[in-house]
């Protein structure tokens, strides 16, 4: 799937043969914080979204707190031929419920223009409470 989606941003085919070693080695790290769902029509996928589960630091006095967690939810793609046909709202919802069945305190994310009304009807909205410093 991500290489689907370079290649739909590249309009080819991308010649990279290192790149399925390279992504399997970044999976094995980052599995850990990770959730990831996949869609799949049959045996072929054809969507992806993971969420990165962050958790906040202990406080003192409060051993029997369970450490609050928070997610940010990434790399949300559909296949191109597949979209809109709700295959994005199902991997969206799946995360979504997650959340909630976990507790986590929020999710975040950072939507392309195109897709913020996808997210709206998932129940984000736009916040003023969190800072970005954009670096070139
Ligand atoms: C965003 C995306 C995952 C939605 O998947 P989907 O299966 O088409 O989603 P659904 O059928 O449940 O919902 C369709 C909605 O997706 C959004 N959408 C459709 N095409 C899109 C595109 N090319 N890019 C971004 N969002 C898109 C729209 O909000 C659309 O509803 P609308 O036309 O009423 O506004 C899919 O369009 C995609 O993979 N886009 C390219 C990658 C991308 O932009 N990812 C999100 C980055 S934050």
């Amino acid at each position: 799937m991500r290489r689907a989606w370079a290649e739909e941003q590249a309009g080819q085919a991308i010649a990279d043969d290192g790149f399925e070693a390279r992504f399997g080695a970044w999976f094995e790290t980052e599995a850990d914080h990770r959730v990831t769902w996949l869609a799949e029509l049959g045996e072929r996928p054809v969507g992806m979204l993971n969420m990165l589960v962050f958790t906040r630091m202990p406080r003192p006095r409060h051993p029997n707190d369970k450490p609050a967690q928070w997610g940010y939810v990434a790399n949300v793609y559909v296949d191109r031929a597949r979209r809109d046909a709700g295959v994005g709202r199902v991997l969206l919802a799946a995360a979504t419920s997650y959340a909630d069945e976990t507790g986590l305190a929020r999710l975040v994310l950072s939507p392309s223009e195109r897709s913020v009304p996808f997210y709206e009807r998932a129940g984000f909205t736009t916040d003023t409470t969190l800072m970005v410093r954009h670096v070139r």
